[in-house]
């Protein structure tokens, strides 16, 4: 649907070598090399769970009505930034993809569109990290909530921040605090039109996407790892 951005998110807890095994096994050839040469088995897991979501997204009854398709058809390429580029059946469409602690999120959507997810530790704010990152009207807004509060909103900023990099398909590289994101529901400072959306992923997690435009609603569905 051409107002709908389609978001969906899953945990990699718990998940057991078989299991990893045969989500690999289930991989175009490149991304089972990519899997392959990755170190750490929360890394493979957290690549190899993100590429099954991100495809399971694509084919989700308001993303793309290609049900039937394989994964193998379902070509994912990697942008010269390191995006992830929709190929084949995907061509045309915007993806994005984001992992953190247990948490995999991934959005697809017809429009440029970004998404983050963050664990959220308990702990103080790091006041220069913020005033690196923060816009001043985003300072000013942290400054206006409860101490105990600051962190979490801080982790809301980051989030929808990385998330509006990525839809620019330049991750964090640019000058953060250049643009605000929030509270409110539209990036301002920057060119164009994008709205802002935070994403409910459960306890501990903050997430956002971000997406081109602002006459789109987003669809977002937890995803049971069983049916990727
Ligand atoms: C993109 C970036 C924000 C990823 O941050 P992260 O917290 O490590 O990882 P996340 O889990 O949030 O996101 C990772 C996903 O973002 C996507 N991604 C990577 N680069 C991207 C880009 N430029 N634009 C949009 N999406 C991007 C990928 O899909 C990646 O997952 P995958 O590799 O499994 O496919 C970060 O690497 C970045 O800012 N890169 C651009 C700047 C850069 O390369 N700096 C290096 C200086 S040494």
């Amino acid at each position: 649907m051409p107002g709908t951005v389609t978001v969906g998110w899953t945990s990699i807890a718990g998940l057991q070598p078989a299991e990893l095994d045969a989500l690999i096994q289930r991989l175009p050839a490149p991304e089972q090399a990519r899997a392959g040469g990755l170190r750490l088995d929360a890394q493979r897991a957290r690549f190899v769970v993100g590429r099954a979501l991100l495809r399971a997204v694509a084919v989700g009854p308001t993303a793309l009505d290609a049900v039937e398709l394989a994964p193998a058809d379902l070509g994912i390429d990697v942008g010269p930034a390191g995006e992830p580029l929709g190929v084949g059946a995907l061509a045309g469409l915007f993806l994005t993809l984001a992992h953190s602690g247990d948490c995999v999120l991934a959005a697809v959507a017809n429009r440029k569109v970004g998404v983050d997810v963050q664990q959220v530790r308990e702990g103080q704010l790091n006041a220069a990290l913020a005033a690196r990152v923060c816009s001043p009207a985003e300072l000013a807004h942290l400054d206006s909530v409860p101490e105990p509060d600051r962190l979490r909103v801080f982790m809301t900023v980051w989030t929808r921040k990385e998330a509006y990099g990525k839809a620019l398909g330049v991750g964090l590289d640019f000058a953060l605090h250049s643009v605000t994101v929030s509270p409110g529901p539209v990036v301002s400072g920057a060119q164009g039109s994008w709205q802002v959306c935070d994403v409910e992923v459960g306890e501990g997690y903050a997430a956002a996407v971000v997406a081109e435009g602002l006459d789109w609603q987003p669809n977002v569905e937890p995803v049971d790892r069983q049916q990727l």
